[in-house]
């Protein structure tokens, strides 16, 4: 028998592909982490079909239906603890957690963004990097901290706009990145292969280049 496995809880708003990426990773038995509950702030959300498919507890907690943030972020704590949730993926979950939330999960709360931050942190990331005409914009997996998408830089994968591109079609570049980065980024963060050094990360993983996109760390092999 290997070693135990670091027991994940995936937060979700909408359809859950990266969650999906995720839960693939895990069915492998040489994957580190394991996910021990998916919750979902929107009843609705396709991502919580994902879950039960893959046989992990899904839980809705309408977020609309609880009188405050607090009274939202209490009952979600609640809801990791007991699942003995050890660390936190945010795979497209549309709210911002408190620093008092935070602190229960000290160093272990991961959010994947789909542009190369600092740049266009905030919604519609992909519409941002179109409409300023970068040619190269990307992923990237951090650290959450209270603001948004400010967190220490775990990972980052570059992808290049090409000429054409609208929102739809780079948005799909870039996602396909993602669900490459999520789960190397998970696997380097729960073997202990990143520090954290203040407002930055040492990552002990090389960076590799993926057809057009450069990752860094890159997937070993
Ligand atoms: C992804 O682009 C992610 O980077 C962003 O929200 C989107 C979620 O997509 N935070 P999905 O629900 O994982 O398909």
């Amino acid at each position: 028998m290997s070693a135990a496995r670091a027991r994940l809880g995936v937060l979700v708003s909408g359809s859950g592909s990266n969650l999906q990426a995720l839960l693939d990773a895990s069915a492998r038995g040489d994957y580190p982490a394991e996910i021990a509950c998916v919750v979902s702030n929107v009843p609705t959300a396709y991502a919580l079909e994902r879950a039960r498919r893959a046989g992990v507890p899904a839980v809705a907690l309408d977020s609309k239906a609880f009188g405050s943030r607090a009274a939202f972020e209490q009952a979600l704590g609640e809801t990791l603890r007991t699942a003995q949730v050890e660390w936190v993926c945010l795979a497209g979950f549309m709210r911002l957690l408190s620093a008092d939330f935070l602190a229960g999960f000290p160093g272990r709360v991961l959010n994947i963004h789909p542009s190369l931050l600092p740049a266009f942190p905030g919604l519609h990331a992909q519409r941002q990097a179109l409409e300023r005409g970068v040619k190269i914009t990307g992923c990237t997996v951090h650290f959450v901290d209270a603001g948004t998408d400010t967190g220490p830089i775990l990972a980052q994968a570059a992808v290049p706009v090409l000429p054409g591109d609208d929102e739809a079609s780079l948005s799909a570049r870039i996602l396909s990145e993602e669900h490459k980065l999520f789960p190397l980024a998970v696997r380097l963060a729960v073997t202990g292969k990143v520090t954290l050094e203040g407002a930055c990360t040492r990552v002990a993983a090389p960076p590799a280049t993926q057809g057009l996109c450069l990752h860094n760390p890159g997937m070993p092999g």
